[in-house]
C-alpha cells in the first residue's frame, strides 16, 4: 500500500450530511430553497448540444459578462469549480509544509480543510462567545510577518455574524505579507462587500459564489477576485478545465436575472425576521445574523431536536459539536420558515 503524505494522515475525515435529503423540507445548507431562476434552466436547454458537449471547456464570453457584471477587468478574475476550489487553489498558490495560516472558530470547514492538505501550520483565533462577534482585536494581536494566509468568511458561516468593511482593510494592513481571502458566499444576504477595495489592496482576495442566493449549488461554479499579478498565479496553480461548460452557461444566465435574486433575498430577509420572533416566542435564544440562516440554543435539546425534526421532514444542522447547543437553521420563504415554526412549537 502507499503511504499517505503525513498530513492528509493527522487529518480528520470530513463527510457533510449530504445523502437522503430529496423530498424534506432542505434548511440544513444554506442553499437557495426553491432553486435557481427558470432562466438559468431554459438557457441550459437552448444551448446544450452533442457537439457542444464533446468540446473543452471556453470561457471566453463568459468572462467577459461576468467581468462587467461584477464590475471588474477581466484579469482581476478567475472562474472556480465553486468557493471551494477558489481556497485550494489559493493555498496551494501561497502555502507550502509549515506555513502560518490564520483562521477563525468556528468558520467554514474548507479553509482548515484545504490548509491541512497542504500541511500548514494552523492557529484558529474564537469568535467572542457571548455574541459570536468578530474577535478583531485577537487577530489583529495574531498576525505575524510570516503570516501567509487569513481566511475569513463575511458573513460567518455558522455563526452568521458580520464584519464591516473598515475592519477588514485594518486586517489587510495588518497582514501585508499574507494573502487574505474574504469569502463573500453570503453578500447578497449582508450586502457588505470589499470587492471595490481590489485597486488598492495587493493582498486581497475575494470570493464570490452561485451555490447559495443564486440556487447552483450543484452547478458548482465561483469567482475568485484580486489584482490581475495575483490572479497569474493563481491561474497557474488551477487546472486549465475545472470548470464545466453548463455551469458556465448557468452563470451568464444567472446574471441576466437579478430580478430573481433579489425577490428571493427579500423573501429571506422577511422570513429570517418571522423566524427570530418564533425563536423568541418561545424563549430560545439566537445570535445575529447577516445572512440566510440563524444559529440558535437548543442547550442539550440540539441533536434530539435536529433529530425529531428530521423525522418530521425538515433538516436543520447540528453545529453543537462547535458551539456548544446550537443548532442552524437555512432561511427559506415565509411560508417554508411557519412549517419549520409550527413543526419546532409542537415538539419543543
Ligand atoms: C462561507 C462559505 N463559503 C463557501 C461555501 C461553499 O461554497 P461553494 O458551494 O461555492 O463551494 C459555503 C457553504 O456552505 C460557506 O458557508
Amino acid at each position: 500500500m502507499p503511504e499517505p503524505r503525513a498530513a492528509v494522515k493527522r487529518m480528520a475525515p470530513y463527510s457533510p450530511p449530504t445523502g437522503g435529503r430529496d423530498g424534506k423540507l432542505r434548511l440544513d445548507f444554506n442553499e437557495n430553497t426553491v432553486g435557481c431562476s427558470p432562466a438559468v434552466v431554459e438557457f441550459i436547454r437552448e444551448k446544450v448540444s452533442a457537439s457542444g458537449l464533446s468540446v473543452y471547456p471556453e470561457y471566453v464570453e463568459a468572462k467577459a459578462e461576468l467581468a462587467a457584471f461584477f464590475r471588474v477587468p477581466e484579469d482581476s478574475l478567475l472562474f472556480t469549480n465553486g468557493t471551494d476550489e477558489a481556497i485550494q487553489v489559493m493555498v496551494n498558490t501561497y502555502i507550502d509544509d509549515d506555513d502560518d495560516v490564520l483562521l477563525l472558530r468556528p468558520s467554514y470547514a474548507m479553509y482548515r480543510f484545504y490548509s491541512e492538505v497542504a500541511g500548514a501550520s494552523i492557529r484558529e483565533i474564537d469568535y467572542r462567545r457571548d455574541d459570536l462577534s468578530f474577535p478583531l482585536d485577537e487577530l489583529l494581536g495574531a498576525i505575524r510577518p510570516e503570516t501567509k494566509a487569513i481566511l475569513i468568511a463575511n458573513p460567518n458561516n455558522p455563526t452568521g455574524t458580520g464584519l464591516d468593511t473598515a475592519s477588514i482593510c485594518r486586517i489587510l494592513d495588518a497582514a501585508p505579507n499574507a494573502a487574505v481571502l474574504i469569502d463573500e458566499a453570503y453578500f447578497e444576504f449582508s450586502g457588505v462587500t470589499v470587492l471595490p477595495q481590489l485597486d488598492g489592496r495587493p493582498n486581497l482576495f475575494v470570493s464570490r459564489t452561485f451555490s447559495k442566493v443564486y440556487g447552483m449549488a450543484a452547478m458548482r461554479f465561483g469567482c475568485l477576485f484580486s489584482q490581475p499579478g495575483n490572479v497569474k498565479f493563481l491561474h497557474k496553480a488551477q487546472s486549465p478545465y475545472s470548470v464545466n461548460t453548463l455551469a458556465t452557461l448557468a452563470a451568464r444566465a444567472a446574471i441576466r436575472d437579478c430580478d430573481y435574486v433579489n425577490r428571493y433575498v427579500d423573501e429571506v430577509l422577511a422570513a429570517r425576521a418571522s423566524a427570530y420572533e418564533g425563536l423568541h416566542q418561545l424563549g430560545i435564544s439566537t445570535y445575529k445574523s447577516e445572512a440566510n440562516f440563524i444559529l440558535f440554543e437548543a442547550g442539550e435539546r440540539a441533536i434530539p431536536l435536529r433529530d425529531e425534526l428530521r423525522n418530521r421532514g425538515v433538516l436543520i444542522r447540528d453545529r453543537s459539536y462547535e458551539i456548544p447547543g446550537c443548532v442552524r437553521v437555512t432561511i427559506g420563504t415565509r411560508a417554508q420558515i411557519e412549517r419549520f415554526l409550527a413543526e419546532l412549537n409542537s415538539i419543543w
